[in-house]
């Protein structure tokens, strides 16, 4: 059984109620919703092409849907739907839950949404009250997190990190002396909720392993913080054959939200996510959802469905370990060229098992600061990561992300950049390595010189 989470919503959360247009479904005449009548839906037919596990994802096969053939799904995809989504879909979502992530407790909950940023969106205005709540982050964190705090006024710290991900006994350390006299968090309102992305981490691409797993959720639990496990890159696992767990599996009591996102493991332009929490923040995103979004795409929904069923049994898995391998030749493609190109007297990087980034770390004791500089260590820090940036981008025409985009705490001492081997060919990410060690060795000289 989950506890009452009711502490935790945002006074936006506790006015939502049920819209009065939710009707129930079933043996009535109904003379008073307001949904089209489906005789005037256009939509009589979807054929999809769709790469199919028996050929190794090499050809694609046909899938049709008829209102002849499929009336329930063909009309249920064009019509409003309740907030929970499109029901063959459903139970594929429910499956998919329980296989890969089940909590550890009972009565849990989840709802497809629109992404995961639409996603994170709403679990903020569920729980947060501007100018009043505070957020915990990790060192280095999403960016488009970070823009989503700005709007929403509330305030951000965040916990160390080392090469192995967030440290569970900084955050400790760091919730333990909270708001004392003297401290940095002095005069802040204890955390709500701590944000984190432990598989495949943007920008740092580390996977937190299973202990540090487990010791953050007691972290979490003995100073009752809610987590936000935003995992988009769950299923892109490189190497280990093992699954690591889900924060699901160590909750016993609907403490994580967990956010699923069909942008990395089948394509962006569904905009489709899942959420899994406890039942009372899942009812108060569908009462959100029905007053917004009012449901995820109904389309997009019917072409998952469509594709699930014609993979069937082990299809979705198959494509998992595609997608992986895909994944895996790209990396090792991005590594070889950093091993060839980058120089490894000037910055280290990672061999990330999950995800898509590679991060590429400044070695700031190599680009030590003139001694009539007067910059502080951090400034002198951005400085040299903007002008690698800036040579790079400029002189040799190749770009990575800038690490500061990513720091919660801008006066960290850190140069870093993220590179992803997701997009680029496999030419340009030679090539690309090679400019880029160029455009280090580059500011490296003229800053020494
Ligand atoms: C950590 C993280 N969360 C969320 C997203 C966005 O996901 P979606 O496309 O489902 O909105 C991304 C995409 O880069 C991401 O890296």
């Amino acid at each position: 059984m989950t506890r009452d989470w009711t502490e935790f919503l945002s006074e936006e959360a506790l006015l939502r109620k049920r819209s009065v247009m939710a009707f129930p479904k079933g043996d009535v005449i109904s003379l008073a919703v307001g949904l089209p009548n489906p005789a005037c839906f256009p939509l009589k037919g979807v054929e999809l092409d769709v790469e199919s596990p028996g050929s190794q994802f090499r050809k694609t096969e046909r899938i049709g849907y008829t209102i002849d053939t499929h009336p329930d799904q063909l009309v249920d995809s064009c019509q409003y739907m309740s907030s929970r989504g499109l029901a063959h879909f459903d139970e594929w979502v429910k499956a998919y839950v329980e296989k890969y992530f089940l909590p550890g407790y009972a009565g849990w909950k989840y709802l497809v949404q629109s992404g995961a940023t639409q996603s994170l969106d709403a679990i903020f205005r569920m729980l947060l009250n501007p100018n009043e709540d505070t957020v915990l982050c990790e060192k280095l964190t999403y960016s488009c997190f970070l823009e989503t705090c700005i709007p929403f006024r509330v305030k951000l710290f965040s916990v160390e990190m080392d090469d192995f991900g967030v440290v569970p006994e900084k955050m400790d350390e760091l919730l333990c002396g909270w708001s004392a006299a003297g401290s940095a968090t002095e005069g802040l309102k204890k955390p709500k909720v701590f944000y984190t992305m432990p598989t495949g981490h943007n920008p740092t691409g580390i996977t937190l392993s299973t202990e540090r797993r487990r010791a953050l959720m007691e972290v979490c639990n003995k100073h009752n913080i809610l987590v936000i496990e935003d995992d988009p890159y769950y299923h892109l696992q490189l190497d280990d054959a093992a699954n690591i767990p889900s924060l699901l599996k160590f909750d016993v009591e609907g403490r994580v939200i967990r956010i699923d996102s069909f942008s990395k493991m089948l394509m962006p332009g569904l905009r489709v996510s899942i959420v899994t929490a406890n039942d009372l923040f899942i009812d108060k995103l569908s009462m959100h959802n029905e007053l917004s979004i009012h449901s995820a795409s109904a389309n997009s929904q019917l072409v998952l469905e469509m594709i699930f069923s014609k993979w069937g049994d082990g299809g979705f898995d198959a494509w998992l370990r595609h997608l992986q391998s895909m994944y895996r030749r790209r990396r090792d493609v991005m590594l070889g060229a950093f091993d060839r190109y980058l120089p490894k007297s000037l910055v280290t990087y990672n061999r990330p098992n999950h995800g898509m980034f590679i991060w590429v770390n400044a070695k700031l004791d190599q680009f030590a600061q003139p001694s009539d500089s007067t910059l502080k260590d951090y400034e002198w820090a951005t400085h040299v990561e903007d002008e690698i940036f800036r040579v790079a981008s400029e002189k040799y025409k190749v770009i990575l992300t800038k690490g500061h985009w990513f720091m919660q705490d801008k006066h960290t001492v850190c140069s870093g950049f993220r590179a992803t081997y997701a997009f680029a060919s496999e030419d340009e990410m030679v090539k690309g390595a090679e400019l880029f060690g160029k455009a280090i060795s580059d500011v490296h000289s003229s800053l020494s010189g």
